[in-house]
């Protein structure tokens, strides 16, 4: 069974698949530096090449080139859920947790390394909030799909370790 962390950027969903991961005694595997070590290029190089529209391409190919039987914990990318039928196909193949978080809270955590982030570079104070609010939304509705919803921003890891647990039983 594959356990697939969806979230904004700044979720904490790579932080949270290692901790996770071990916890539940499965592989851990992030999907971004998956697609880094595949093709040999940083996150940003490939956007800045290649351009979003191939980025997702690509996302998609490797969200697909996991495999169907491992047992693994998978941080995706922010903007993984909200493409090519993405999120059918994390939902029809293992379980999704939505590591949720309100604006100020993702603020925080990303003001200092949204020059690392494709989509938020070169955005600072009030203009970075406007784009954490007006990309959630457009996100929020596929982030929502996920199997089960927990607090990004409190997140206790063993609690929600036996939550999957449970669902995996049923
Ligand atoms: C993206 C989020 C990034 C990375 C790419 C696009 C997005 O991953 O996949 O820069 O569209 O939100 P993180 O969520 O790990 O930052």
């Amino acid at each position: 069974m594959k356990v697939f962390l969806i979230g904004f950027m700044g979720s904490g969903k790579s932080t949270t698949a290692k901790k996770l991961a071990s916890r539940l005694g499965y592989e851990c595997l992030d999907l971004d530096a998956l697609i880094e070590q595949g093709e040999g290029r940083s996150i940003n190089e490939l956007f800045r090449l290649e351009g979003e529209d191939n980025f997702r391409k690509l996302e998609y190919r490797y969200l697909r080139s996991i495999g169907e039987k491992q047992q693994a914990v998978i941080a995706t990318g922010g903007g993984t859920p909200c493409y090519h039928g993405n999120m059918d196909y994390m939902n029809a193949t293992g379980i999704t947790v939505y590591l949720k978080m309100a604006p100020t809270q993702l603020h925080s955590r990303l003001k200092n390394t949204a020059g690392n982030r494709p989509l938020l570079k070169g955005q600072a104070g009030g203009d970075l909030v406007q784009s954490i609010v007006q990309k959630l939304e457009e996100r929020e509705g596929f982030y929502r799909q996920a199997t089960l919803v927990a607090d990004g921003f409190s997140l206790d890891v063993p609690a929600l370790a036996d939550e999957i647990v449970r669902r995996l039983k049923k």
